[in-house]
């Protein structure tokens, strides 16, 4: 059952249908929604850290930029290296500081480099992967598992859903508290399997890409927590239809990328909330509406993007950290979508392999 394809014609379809049940594997026994705590037992022994450090490859960097905005939201200077990076350039790792390698298999050999740089100057070492028993999770000091459950499609789909979840839940427990609003969190996290199966039940993403078949590229733009998302939602994009995506920070967008941008560049806006963030976001949509592009906007409907949207991938408000990961699963659906109408090989792209264990 969890290595056949159980009726659909991909595993990566598969995938991201199994992320309901993969999140709520990833926070049994973890959440406590009377006292709005999170309990981690494997990071019983690790304390509050005064900095943090990720290093991570591919998806799990994108995951890793978002872990940086929560510790930074808990008032922990945090920041995110790609692991090849950090192995050869390695940035001083401050006292008391924390280096959490970030990978799904625990045997990318760029994050295992990094680690051990990190370790060899003395660092404390923490791995949030998905395989027990992995070479990363003999090799740090701490392990916390996200038990997503074996990913056979080569491009990360449940295990992306899955670490930010877990990150969600491992800076809640070393910093426990410092947003104030753990208890809405925590809430937020329990309805997350069911959000997750609403949007998997509602989406229309099969519909909007096949009016954007034959294009000639696609971006993705988001700020602050939507932004590792449009970053991921390109490189998904790039990974299985082979098609030319960028993902950029959507302030970035005048800075550059802007020349780029024509009637046959669809953007997709990841716009969640109506806060500050959001409202500057929209001002980048109406941007790039100017210079004719099609806008899909990926939004809970809390904001008015959808007045400057073609097109709109709906997803169920909630919490502002749980919104990216509702909003990520569209993402998923068009990339899947698009590579499927193209007829590419969406399990095993070309030149591609699930884990990389060469530097
Ligand atoms: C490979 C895969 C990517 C993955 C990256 C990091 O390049 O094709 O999908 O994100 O490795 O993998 P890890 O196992 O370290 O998360």
């Amino acid at each position: 059952e969890q290595t056949g394809k159980s009726g659909y014609d991909h595993y990566m379809l598969k995938e991201i249908h199994e992320q309901p049940t993969a999140l709520r594997q990833g926070l049994s026994g973890r959440l406590d929604e009377l006292s709005g705590r999170v309990t981690v037992e494997e990071l019983d022994d690790v304390g509050t850290p005064e900095t943090v450090h990720f290093v991570a490859c591919g998806t799990s960097y994108h995951a890793a930029l978002y872990g940086v905005e929560l510790f930074r939201e808990a008032g922990i200077p945090a920041q995110a290296f790609i692991a090849s990076e950090y192995a050869t350039g390695p940035a001083p790792v401050p006292e008391n500081g924390l280096v959490i390698g970030v990978t799904q298999s625990g045997e990318t050999a760029d994050t295992l480099a990094a680690l051990r740089e990190a370790a060899g100057r003395g660092a404390e070492t923490l791995a949030l992967t998905n395989v027990v028993g992995s070479t990363v999770a003999r090799e740090c000091d701490h392990v916390m598992y996200i038990r997503s459950g074996p990913e056979i499609g080569v491009a990360a789909s449940k295990t992306f859903s899955s670490q930010l979840t877990s990150l969600n839940l491992l800076v809640e427990s070393l910093a426990g508290g410092a947003t104030g609003d753990s208890r809405e969190l925590v809430s937020a996290l329990r309805d997350l399997p069911g959000d997750i199966q609403q949007v998997l039940d509602e989406t229309t993403a099969e519909a909007v890409v096949d009016e954007y078949l034959g294009d000639d590229a696609f971006f993705f733009i988001g700020r602050g927590q939507n932004f590792p998302v449009a970053l991921e939602g390109a490189l998904k994009f790039k990974e299985i239809t082979y098609e030319h995506a960028e993902g950029f920070a959507a302030g970035e967008l005048k800075h550059g990328p802007l020349a780029l941008v024509t009637a046959r560049t669809p953007v997709f806006a990841v716009v969640t909330g109506n806060d500050e963030r959001a409202r500057k976001t929209i001002g980048n949509v109406k941007e790039v509406e100017a210079r004719d592009a099609p806008v899909v906007a990926v939004t809970d409907g809390q904001s008015d993007v959808e007045r400057y949207a073609d097109h709109v991938l709906s997803i169920p408000e909630t919490h502002p950290r749980t919104a990216p990961m509702l909003a990520n699963v569209q993402l998923q659906l068009v990339s899947y979508h698009m590579a499927d109408r193209l007829g590419r090989s969406i399990d095993k792209p070309r030149n591609l392999a699930k884990s990389v264990t060469v530097e």
